[in-house]
């Protein structure tokens, strides 16, 4: 990307360490002056515009589109349609990888859900193409829909993709809930919520004979360019994405959705460039959802507050003709020591577009429910929810009786603890109120978050001036990738960062994976790590095999990279500068690549989780039912801290999602339609400024040696697995109220007049 400036933080480290340094982001400039371009801002030279026409019904089949009147459409270029359109290679409901999403590309006829497009109208301008969508006056023949969790009967779904099997057992739950001496029965609801990302997806597509130019937003460039490789039947290296900056994506933008293809297949249709962007409402559909959940937790504890059981059942929903599920109840494999577990989905088919990873998939709406179960436990046992959290604190992994490769969670507790003022918290609920008389409560939920990797390559580049370039198709939706993997890749090369070039974003680069699953950072950042230790090491190879060099026959000692310069190891006044060595080798530049990807080695032996702890106070209006979350303090131990400053604010970002998962989300499916009633900004609530209060975010030191080299375990989406349920919790403490079924209402928290 030589067109992207990145400026340079501001920081100037010597000896070596840019990691850890909170720097500003790089591309924080370009975006606060709007010279950021994302997808959409893009304009090629004689590009079309295309709207999509998307279904009003959620199930049934198009029988009419009046495909005259919007071609008679001053402006109007064609009209794609299940028997207009260009042929594909593949069939879009193939599924040749697990990590596949089955899309409707008009392959026929078919309405799957609510907001499936039908058919896409190309223009000379943005507003024809709208209209002529209008003209089409689509007529449909209409079916039930299947809406809601009791929609239709369910069944034991197959493991996604890189999931967990649905049902994990260990011990027999059965049995122990029966002997428990106390025990709990609850069963919580949490709803379908959308990612919306700020922003849409859209694309720009360019066909020039069979090689293909794209800029779209996407979180894992290789999976992309590898789907529209097979769906046309061309080689990936056909294919040249860019996507240098994302406005968010939360997973909705990890797998090439429908839409983006099907600018792809408009492009190839007109023989023009084509430009694609979804309004808003038109992102309700077919670019993923979490699904909804109810889950049930039966929580078996002994006479001294020691959980004995636990048994965590989820039902929840994927589309008719696709898998994904939320795997609510994986939550309960790693957080509280019992000697039975049992965790278990089953799902039902809706006529909604495919559910996706969205931010915390499963433990984020896990959590919720099984921190409120723990919370409840506590109760009944008499204790202080955090004391009864120490009591069953896992030492190892509960499900699998493996160590922890790092848990530092002990010390969130208590470090939040402590900067919250937990120790003056009244056991029972509705004991403090505030100077205006609101009521007040404090909760607390545990965070927990696995430590993935998947498996990306760089390329590290010594050129002869002594600067450095790094290269990997790296993603940043909003993170700090720019700027985090940046700092890496100094530190791999022994540079500073401003004698780094850092180049990302773009499908020629070397595959930097997906950006998902928290894993970013530390899969691409390893690639880089090793890519920089590689070209440093056939550096050092030069000087040492060479008299002329101070660090000659040094090879036993070996030597570090740090400055810019080799240092003997044994002596460090014997050292040679990068410049020098390639000049003397007659080589304008040196190159190595490297990999990142997790050990299976040390996966094999260790459990590997992001921890945290979180504790909210709320303030509820004692009349009126009003819940505002007045502190948060959350503290979390998530490995080595790449830059503190990114990382506060992609915990920041969690908790606040937290925040919107406990008071605020909610798509609301009318039952008669299957369609939402609440399709845009305006009425899917998400917190704005005014519903979040100052937060107060602690990193805690964790040294991991296992999860990887550099000790990195992601930040990405900890922050709403305990923050969720602490709110809740809070809002037990305040009122009294325990509620079971999320976002939290106004109406659940007042005591119906009794007149
Ligand atoms: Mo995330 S849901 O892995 O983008």
């Amino acid at each position: 990307m030589s067109d992207i400036r990145l400026t340079e933080a501001s920081s100037h480290m010597r000896h070596g360490s840019n990691i850890g340094q909170p720097l500003t982001r790089r591309d924080g400039i370009l975006k606060v002056t709007g010279q950021a371009r994302y997808a959409a801002d893009n304009h090629v030279p004689g590009m079309l515009h295309a709207v999509l026409a998307v279904s009003s019904v959620a199930r049934g089949r198009v029988t009419f589109l009046d495909v005259e009147a919007a071609k008679r459409h001053p402006g109007v270029v064609d009209v794609m349609t299940p028997v207009h359109k260009p042929r594909l290679a593949e069939d879009p409901d193939a599924k040749t990888h697990p990590f596949m999403f089955r899309l409707e590309l008009l392959q026929d006829d078919t309405v799957r859900y609510a907001n499936q497009a039908i058919a896409v109208v190309i223009a000379e301008t943005l507003e024809s193409a709208t209209e002529g969508a209008a003209l089409l006056a689509p007529r449909y023949e209409t079916q039930p829909a299947r809406v809601g969790l009791d929609g239709d009967k369910s069944f034991a779904p197959p493991a996604v993709g890189v999931g967990n099997p649905a049902e994990v057992r260990h011990g027999d739950v059965n049995s122990a809930l029966t002997d428990a001496s106390m025990r709990i029965e609850a069963t919580y609801e949490t709803p379908a919520q959308y990612h919306n990302a700020m922003e849409p997806h859209a694309i720009v597509a360019a066909w020039d004979g069979d090689t293909l130019s794209i800029d779209t937003p996407s979180q894992g460039l290789a999976m992309a360019q590898a789907r529209i490789a097979g769906l046309f039947g061309i080689p990936p290296s056909n294919i040249h994405i860019r996507s240098p900056f994302l406005g968010g994506g939360f997973g909705s933008k990890g797998l090439i959705s429908g839409p983006q293809i099907l600018g792809i297949m408009a492009a190839r249709l007109v023989g023009k460039p084509v430009k694609l962007t979804l309004r808003r409402e038109q992102m309700y559909g077919p670019v993923g959802h979490r699904a909804p959940t109810r889950q049930t937790l039966r929580v078996g504890m002994d006479g001294d507050g020691r959980l004995t059981a636990i048994d965590h059942h989820a039902r929840t929903a994927s589309s008719s003709f696709d898998d994904f599920f939320e795997p609510a109840a994986d939550a309960s494999h790693t957080l509280y020591a019992s000697p039975a577990i049992a965790t278990s989905h089953e799902v039902v088919r809706l006529d909604t577009g495919t559910p996706l990873f969205m931010r915390a998939p499963g433990e984020a709406p896990g959590s919720i429910a099984l921190e409120s179960a723990i919370d409840e436990a506590a109760w009944m046992c008499g204790m202080d929810p955090l004391a009864f959290r120490l009591k069953n604190y896992a030492d190892v992994e509960p499900i699998t009786g493996k160590p922890f490769s790092s848990k530092a969670l002990r010390e969130c507790y208590a470090q939040g603890a402590e900067r919250f003022g937990w120790a003056r918290r009244p056991l029972k609920p509705r004991q403090l109120r505030d100077e205006a008389g609101f009521l007040v409560g404090w909760g607390v939920g545990t965070a927990t978050f696995p430590a993935l990797m998947f498996a990306a390559d760089a390329r590290a580049v010594i050129r002869a001036d002594g600067s450095g370039l790094v290269e990997s198709g790296a993603h940043d939706m909003g993170q700090g990738a720019w700027t985090a993997l940046a700092q890496i890749a100094a530190d791999g090369l022994g540079l500073d960062l401003a004698q780094v070039e850092f180049r990302a974003g773009t499908s020629d680069l070397p595959d930097a994976g997906i950006a998902g699953g928290s894993a970013h950072t530390a899969t691409a950042g390893m690639a880089i790590h090793n890519a920089g230790a590689a070209v440093t090491a056939k550096l050092a190879d030069l000087a040492m095999s060479d008299e002329r060099s101070p660090l000659f026959g040094a090879g036993n000692t070996g030597v570090i990279a740090r400055d810019g310069r080799l240092y003997r190891r044994d002596d460090e006044s014997w050292s040679e500068d990068y410049a020098d060595i390639l000049t003397r080798a007659g080589l304008a530049e040196i190159e190595a690549r490297g990999k990142g990807g997790m050990d299976p080695a040390a996966q094999s032996i260790y459990a590997m989780h992001a921890h945290g702890a979180v504790f909210a106070e709320v303030k509820v209006d004692p009349d009126l039912g009003q819940v505002r979350v007045s502190r948060m303090v959350g503290a979390f131990a998530a490995g080595r801290i790449i830059n503190p400053r990114l990382a506060r604010s992609q915990l920041f970002g969690g908790m606040i999602w937290g925040i919107s998962f406990a008071l605020h989300e909610e798509a609301v499916m009318d039952p008669r339609s299957g369609r939402l009633l609440n399709a845009n900004l305006a009425e899917y609530h998400v917190p704005v400024n005014a519903d979040v209060p100052s937060l107060d975010v602690l990193t805690v030191e964790e040294h991991d040696p296992y999860v990887n080299a550099l000790g990195i375990k992601g930040v990405g989406e900890i922050g709403v697995t305990g923050s969720a349920g602490a709110i809740a919790n809070a809002v037990w403490h305040a009122t009294g109220f325990r509620v079971r079924r999320f976002p939290i209402r106004i109406g659940d928290l007042v005591v119906p007049a009794s007149d």
